[in-house]
């Protein structure tokens, strides 16, 4: 095992880039499905390609950024939520079992049913949907594995990297300078968590000896609605272009938990971080994207 290496499974992803990009002191390697852009190819469904590339490696953790992230595709298609959640974190538990490295493995609020958050680690998981159900599973591999485990929920991320898809905050404020008609909801809240901060959660979280779930979100509950009007009055959008629906108006395949979000206390007690509040993190994806002219 070499100290101080980490690898990113699901290194093409979101959270995946901002792992690899965010300056700290750990060197990261990246792996993704397909092996883009010089990164290790690594299907989290193949075990031999799991194995091979973790002790090729040999990183002191192995982080799983790797997931089947469209909750509506999770329903629509089980067998392959179940191939990349469960069978995935399987593998990537092996081959640390083998290495003798851990395993961070990042998992969702939606593992709750969305009736009384926002949840401590301490509440009962009761998912409502295939994405939440085969998490929920992924976790107990993790929980239950030889090698060092720990399982990070987070909830709503919102962030801008470049060759990333939209995430909701740069999907709104994208189509809101384009003048453009959207339709959010009013009834789903949750505490929308930057990247960037969660990127430094991580970092800081694999210098501890922690083992077991900690949540990580943002300051802020907000609905999505809610969401969209600060976005709105900070970068001066026109709030007439947003109407209010309900999560059911939306007959979208896959229930979703309403009442989410995550309580950071042993998050903020393990790594004395403190999310920023939505606003200032709104400020300044403002400047990055005027910088870049995306808005
Ligand atoms: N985004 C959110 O709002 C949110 C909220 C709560 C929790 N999370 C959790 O946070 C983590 C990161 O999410 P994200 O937003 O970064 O997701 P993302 O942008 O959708 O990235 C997921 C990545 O997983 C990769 N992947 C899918 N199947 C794979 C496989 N068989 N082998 C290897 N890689 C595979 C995808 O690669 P391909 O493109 O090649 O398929 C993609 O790059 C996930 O565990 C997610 O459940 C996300």
């Amino acid at each position: 095992m070499t100290d101080n290496r980490l690898l990113i499974v699901g290194a093409s992803g979101f959270l995946g880039h901002a792992l690899c990009d965010t300056s700290s002191t750990w060197a990261c390697v990246p792996a993704s499905r397909s092996g883009q852009q010089g990164h290790l190819a690594l299907d989290v469904t193949q075990p031999d390609a799991v194995r091979d590339a973790v002790s090729q490696v040999r990183p002191q953790w192995v982080i799983n950024a790797a997931a089947l992230t469209s909750v509506d595709e999770c329903e629509r298609n089980p067998d392959r939520a179940r191939a990349v959640h469960i069978d995935g974190t399987r593998n990537l538990i092996r081959a640390c079992e083998q290495v003798g490295c851990g395993l961070v493995n990042v998992s969702t609020n939606y593992v709750f049913d969305g009736k009384k958050g926002p949840y401590a680690e301490s509440d009962e998981a009761r998912p409502i949907n295939v994405y939440g159900r085969t998490k929920l599973e992924s976790e107990r591999v993790v929980l239950r594995a030889l090698c060092p485990g720990i399982v990070v929920r987070t909830a709503v991320l919102y962030g801008f990297r470049p060759g990333c898809r939209p995430n909701f905050v740069t999907w709104a404020m994208a189509a809101l300078s384009a003048r453009q008609a959207i339709r959010v909801v009013t009834d789903e809240w949750a505490n929308p968590t930057f990247v960037d901060e969660l990127a430094a959660f991580i970092f800081s979280l694999c210098r501890t000896d922690f083992r077991g779930i900690v949540h990580f979100g943002g300051a802020d509950f907000l609905t999505r609605f809610e969401m969209v009007e600060r976005i709105c009055a900070l970068m001066g959008f026109d709030l007439s272009l947003v109407s209010a629906a309900t999560s059911a108006e939306f007959g979208q395949p896959a229930q979703r938990p309403l009442r989410a979000g995550l309580c950071t206390t042993r998050a903020q007690t393990l790594c004395d971080v403190a999310p920023a509040p939505f606003d200032h993190n709104v400020r300044r994806l403002k400047r990055v994207l005027h910088q870049i002219a995306y808005v």
